[in-house]
């Protein structure tokens, strides 16, 4: 399928944000994707036009029941000018599996992944240059039928929008500090939790709202039935180095299978070290902390790469990592990451893409 081009007169397009003042999400490009479905036709004109409201009855059946999901990607412009995607085909296909599990109908892994490369180089003087900076590229599909029964909607809305970002955490990439959780839960296994839809961030809010009340960046949570294993960080997966073991949580059913998550394992497989993926309990990081033998701790993301963790509230204790300050691993994960992101590194494993 082509997709349609509408775009905007280079008069009529807006004027780039300062840099500096960038944040996280504030800023929307001069155009987006979009693309319908509906029940008999399937998905049908894909489209890029100026950025703007998109039309929805208050009947929407998103609105109601929840049947959105999302995914996260970013746009580098490198120390050479080129612009590199990073993994986007793997977003494509966490978006359908997400998909399968809302009951949204999948799209098209090549179309979609056209789709973000064609919105990228329509609005390629977005991409920010300044260090640390980049272009974060939302895909997203919510149910716009106009419908109050509770079953799959008939119609759906696949949009792309695009945002020059900056680092997620106003920390940037200093130590964060991170509250364990045993009151709330984010997901439990037969859930919702490995989907990235919408619904898992709403059930996320009251609890880092609480946690940033009392000084913390993230939430920690632990598993729903016994509250003991570790799942995931706010908006990250979570890393410890246990001695010299980089551990972290198994996919379980109800964790997020985090593209960075996936370049930590390889990257530091391929460094040689001893990396599991297991089943961790808060008792095992406290106890392990205790003894000195918790080396580090980072949360891996798109939005936040790399982010040290400084300390873990627990029970009302705090337990400091690695002096507060940010790890050698951490560091080196980062420094390769997006080294591999910005052109620096070569790419040895075929995750980037230029635009
Ligand atoms: C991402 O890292 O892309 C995420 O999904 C985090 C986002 C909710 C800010």
């Amino acid at each position: 399928m082509e997709i349609a081009k509408q775009c905007l007169p280079d008069s009529n397009r807006k004027s780039l944000p300062d840099e500096s003042q960038l944040g996280f999400g504030m800023h929307f490009t001069d155009h987006m994707f979009l693309m319908d479905y509906e029940h008999g036709k399937g998905w049908h004109d894909p489209r890029i036009v100026p950025y703007g409201p998109v039309m929805l009855e208050p009947a929407a059946a998103c609105l109601h029941y929840a049947q959105a999901i999302f995914e996260g990607l970013k746009a580098y412009r490198g120390i050479d000018g080129k612009i590199r995607l990073f993994r986007a085909g793997d977003n494509v296909k966490r978006l359908n599996r997400s998909a399968v599990r809302m009951c949204i109908p999948k799209v098209d892994e090549d179309l979609a992944h056209r789709a973000i490369c064609e919105l990228v180089t329509v609005d390629k003087r977005w991409v920010p240059s300044s260090n640390g900076t980049s272009l974060y590229i939302r895909p997203f599909i919510f149910a716009n039928e106009p419908f109050l029964g509770v079953r799959p909607a008939k119609k759906y809305i696949f949009c792309i929008i695009a945002s020059p970002v900056a680092a997620y955490y106003k920390e940037g990439f200093s130590p964060v500090k991170i509250y364990v959780t045993d009151k709330y839960v984010r997901a439990a296994r037969g859930g919702t939790g490995e989907a990235k839809a919408a619904a898992n961030y709403a059930a996320s809010l009251m609890a880092s709202e609480e946690a940033k009340a009392c000084g913390f960046t993230q939430v920690l949570w632990l598993d729903a039935a016994e509250r003991r294993y570790i799942e995931e960080v706010g908006t990250m997966n979570i890393f410890f180095v246990f001695d010299d073991i980089l551990v972290t949580p198994a996919l379980s059913g109800s964790i997020l299978a985090g593209i960075t998550r996936d370049s930590t394992i390889k990257l530091a497989s391929g460094w040689g070290m001893n990396v599991q993926e297991r089943q961790v309990t808060i008792d095992e990081a406290i106890e392990l902390s205790q003894q000195g033998r918790l080396k580090e701790c980072f949360g891996t993301g798109t939005a936040a790469v790399v982010s040290p963790v400084g300390s873990l509230h627990y029970k009302d204790k705090d337990y400091i990592i690695n002096g507060s300050k940010t790890g050698e691993l951490a560091r080196r994960l980062f420094d390769e990451l997006t080294g591999i992101q910005y052109g620096a590194c070569p790419d040895h494993h075929g995750w980037i893409e230029t635009i």
